[in-house]
């Protein structure tokens, strides 16, 4: 058997796996208690498809809408979300108990005729309606019908982080460092809605293109999906023509029986590459010109991974379209299963972005700076070298892959792995609590040398640096890949510098950790301190030496010498 015709097989089985997985994932979701990715991603798909979104006046409308859309069907969930706008728009996402009843709900509405033919936008179906005011004859009916009583509506935000006073407030609440974490992760992760939103906006462009592509798919990836996503995160998107058969309630497939009708198709471009960069320019024009709710679309097609941006304002939520990224697809499962394996995972990198993110080290433009994914990626490095490792090597996750874990991407990369991790016998002896580990990942990257090991979250250690790269992070699954290239040698020497900081701060703040309750809720302490607008984090009050300004210029001449740790030192950035 021909290489190629490996690969065609071993898709084929990867598909009828996962239409399987997700076919009983509602059900094995609630019985087994942790979700497998496959099995998250499966359930959230299908809620997606029993769900609907509709832009009403105001919340008061609640009732109103319950009613007149009970009549499709069950309503299981009724969630309101507000959009900032000149005013604030108002939105319900509703679900319901099957996709048979959205579809109902969908295909039960109209164009908006009174708008007259010139202003009435382009009739295009999809999950986002708005519901407009009973005609004046009816408004009584509506009042009549509004007797019943309708199920609890949860007004989430599920499109705004905590503000920064806010979260300053809830912060000096807390009755410990390790509090602080746990609280900063509750309230600024990613929550329910906001899941809800990112697979409602996937399923938009899947059902866009489904008349000509019936086997399209359009999977989050990323943050959105990987546990590791913050409140207003981007939506990642990997739109394929030949994913699996969308998932119905009770599909079956026939995999076993090959059929004889081949479709005719068009023929390849020979480059590949020029060919998806053209595909993805037409599918930028279908998002553009007629999907509702879409707008300021870009195209970034000379990327390495060519994207197509765009905002979706019913959403408010910023999308990241690509067509050729299946390993990023494979990369958010791993991270998802890592965060599975220890409570304190996720809720550490919380505080590590957090704390990068506020004192400049990484910035949602993308640049030489370190990016998220790169940090994440330390993270989970230094969980794995720990004495006693919080997370095991990829290697061993490799290592106990079976059949069923096959997974070989279009372009033949191999993203096989264990995804039952109870496979692997791993169990973290590791006891430390949050603060401490807090503590150690600034005190570990303060001694790393940058300059001469590259990281190896495969190996689970350090190897030689295999070029001049500032900073070196093998890509887990293209490991001839470095997924921080991007990082400047000045970028890596910032964030050398500001661990440094960050840990001899830390240090004296667990040191402090017994401050009185009534100080507690009046000063800055803690994470507080680590969270400070670089500024203003140069000039610590409570240290007891005064900061030493280092140019520039000093850096790169002591790139290799930061083995010890020293106390903290301000920079003067040339950024
Ligand atoms: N990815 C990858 N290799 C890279 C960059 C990204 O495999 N060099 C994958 C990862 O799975 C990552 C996903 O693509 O999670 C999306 O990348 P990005 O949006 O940059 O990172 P996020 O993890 O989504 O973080 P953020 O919240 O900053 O968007
Ligand atoms: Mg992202």
């Amino acid at each position: 058997m021909n290489t190629l015709m490996r690969r065609a097989q071993q898709l084929r089985l990867w598909r009828t796996y996962c239409i399987k997985q997700s076919a009983v994932a509602g059900t094995e979701v609630a019985s087994r208690g942790k979700p497998s990715y496959e099995e998250f991603i499966g359930s959230r798909h299908q809620q997606a498809q029993r769900s609907i979104v509709v832009q009403v006046s105001s919340e008061r409308s609640y009732t109103e809408l319950y009613n007149y859309c009970s009549r499709f069907g069950r309503i299981v969930i009724a969630q309101h979300y507000c959009v900032p706008h000149e005013d604030e728009l108002h939105y319900m996402l509703l679900e319901y108990a099957s996709a048979g009843e959205a579809a109902a709900a969908i295909n039960s509405s109209a164009y908006n005729a009174e708008l007259g033919s010139s202003g009435s936008g382009v009739p295009v179906r999809s999950p986002f309606l708005w519901f407009r005011a009973a005609a004046s004859g009816r408004r009584g009916l509506a009042k009549l019908a509004a007797n019943q009583h309708p199920l609890p509506l949860a007004t989430i935000d599920g499109t705004r982080p905590p503000t920064h006073e806010q979260l300053q407030q809830l912060l000096r609440g807390a009755e410990s460092i390790e509090q602080q974490i746990l609280k900063l992760y509750e309230h600024t992760r990613l929550n329910d809605l906001g899941v809800r939103m990112r697979f409602l906006a996937a399923l938009q462009v899947q059902q866009a293109i489904s008349g000509m592509f019936p086997d399209a798919l359009a999977q989050p990836f990323g943050s959105s999906v990987n546990g590791f996503g913050k409140m207003g995160c981007d939506l990642d998107l990997i739109l394929r023509f030949d994913g699996e058969t969308t998932i119905t309630d009770g599909q079956e497939m026939s995999a076993n029986e090959p059929s004889r009708l081949i479709y005719h198709t068009k023929e390849n471009m020979s480059n590949g590459r020029s060919q998806t960069q053209r595909q993805m320019e037409c599918i930028g024009d279908l998002l553009h010109l007629f999907l509702p709710g879409v707008c300021h679309v870009r195209r970034i097609l000379q990327a390495r991974v060519p994207i197509i941006k765009y905002h979706h304002e019913h959403l408010n939520l910023e999308v990241d379209l690509s067509m050729s990224n299946l390993t990023g697809f494979y990369m958010s499962e791993l991270l998802y299963m890592f965060g599975e394996l220890d409570p304190r995972v996720r809720p550490l990198t919380f505080s590590i972005r957090r704390w990068a993110q506020s004192c400049g080290l990484t910035n949602p433009s993308p640049g030489r700076w370190i990016s998220n994914f790169s940090l994440t990626c330390l993270v989970m490095y230094f969980l794995q070298q720990l004495r006693q490792p919080i997370l095991p090597a990829i290697g061993a996750l490799v290592k106990a892959a079976n059949a069923s874990d096959v997974r070989i991407t279009e372009d033949g990369i191999n993203c096989t792995f264990a995804r039952d991790t109870d496979r692997l016998g791993f169990r973290s002896r590791n006891t430390s609590n949050l603060s401490e580990l807090l503590l150690q990942f600034f005190e570990f990257y303060s001694q790393f040398d940058f300059h001469n090991r590259a990281i190896s979250l495969n190996e689970g250690r350090a190897l030689t640096k295999p070029d001049h790269s500032a900073m070196y992070i093998a890509n887990p699954l293209e490991q001839l890949l470095n997924v921080s290239k991007n990082v400047s040698l000045e970028e890596c020497e910032r964030l050398r510098i500001e661990v440094r900081n960050a840990a001899w701060m830390l240090e004296s703040e667990v040191e402090n950790s017994t401050l009185p309750e009534s100080e507690r809720q009046d000063q800055s302490w803690g994470l507080l301190n680590l969270f400070k607008h670089p500024e203003k984090s140069v000039i610590r009050p409570n240290m007891f030496f005064k900061p030493r300004m280092v140019e520039v210029s000093d850096l790169f001449d002591k790139s290799q010498a930061a083995t010890t740790a020293s106390p903290p030192v301000s920079y003067k950035s040339a950024t």
